[in-house]
């Protein structure tokens, strides 16, 4: 068990779907064998043995937008519902993290919003759709919409022997989790093993991945460290519109492409802009989500239990408009 590589709890693997990645849970733990004995042992220390099941990362619909520089609207996302329905294994999960609706003072709009993106979600065949808020969900009424159509801000649940943790950096109209929230999350971590695998989802990033653009948490450092005594965490993030991995001490950070507008890589560019391409007279735009998936990597046998969720990386879909 010491030898074990802690790097990798969720590893991204890639299946073409369009719209996102998929995750693996725990490949062969029935299948025997020094990864068998390991997720025996797993199993015994946090109570529930993990088995192998899908769930998918959606992010950034932002229903209610639909002007420059995406007149599509909610196609990426109505399409993205077909996709997952298309899948030949039917995912347990769909995590959104965050901006299920473009924000506007107009409350009743607003309402409207929630209920259009309610409506489509819905079309999703998957027993369960759990959600994080955005800032353009929540940041202008402190969550009241969010609460009233999809109750706590941040809350926990256990799937299949993994445990699942929404955390909410939006609501306080800043990018901040909060006291109230980090006191609740120690109480909730409490009852785990160190060994436990955990799967953090959440809106904005929790390390400083770009200040400036308000691509940060506040009290980020201090959620991770609450976590860092757990050997098993993946953190799944969205908000900054692109794909990205990182790797902070021994916990992996992904975030999804957004089901609308992308923003540009800020290592190499300057201006938060959203990212526009034109080609042969049309405006293109790419979006990307992430799903989750339960088939082992060919090396799984040699690599650790951390590495037993395995996210896939879905290559972005052009779509176009006229
Ligand atoms: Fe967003």
């Amino acid at each position: 068990m010491k030898d074990v590589d802690r790097r990798s709890f969720l590893k991204i693997a890639g299946t073409s779907l369009g719209i996102g990645v998929l995750y693996s849970a725990l490949p062969k733990a029935a299948a025997g064998g020094a990864v068998g004995e390991m997720f025996s042992h797993m199993g015994k220390q946090n109570g529930e043995k993990v088995t192998p099941f899908t769930f998918i990362q959606l992010s950034d619909a932002h229903v209610g937008f639909n002007g420059p520089p995406d007149p599509l609207g909610t196609k990426a996302f109505e399409r993205a519902v077909e996709m997952v329905n298309q899948l030949p294994q039917r995912p347990d999960l769909v995590l959104f993290t965050g901006d299920l609706t473009h924000d506007t003072e107009d409350k009743d709009v607003h309402a409207r919003r929630m209920k259009q993106f309610m409506e489509i979600s819905k079309g999703m065949n998957v027993p369960l759709i759990k959600h994080v808020p955005g800032e353009h969900d929540a940041g202008l009424d402190g969550g009241a919409l969010y609460r009233d159509f999809l109750g706590d801000t941040y809350y926990s649940f256990d799937h299949r022997g993994v445990h699942f943790i929404a955390l909410d950096n939006v609501s306080r109209a800043k990018p901040e989790v909060g006291p109230d929230q980090l006191a609740w999350l120690k109480r909730d971590l409490a009852r785990f093993p160190k060994s436990a695998p955990i799967v953090v989802f959440t809106h904005r990033p929790l390390f400083d991945l770009k200040p400036e653009w308000e691509w940060f948490t506040s009290d980020g450092d201090d959620v991770m460290n609450i976590l860092a005594p757990y050997a098993n965490v993946t953190v799944l993030y969205g908000h900054i519109h692109r794909d990205d991995a990182h790797e902070m001490g021994h916990v992996h950070h992904y975030a999804a492409k957004s089901l609308i507008f992308a923003f540009p890589d800020p290592e190499k560019i300057a201006d938060k802009k959203p990212i526009k391409t034109l080609r042969e007279s049309r405006w293109l735009t790419r979006f990307q989500s992430r799903m989750w998936n339960s088939r082992p990597a060919s090396s799984w046998a040699s690599t650790a239990f951390n590495r037993f969720l395995k996210p896939q990386v879905c290559k972005g879909e052009i779509w176009s408009y006229q």
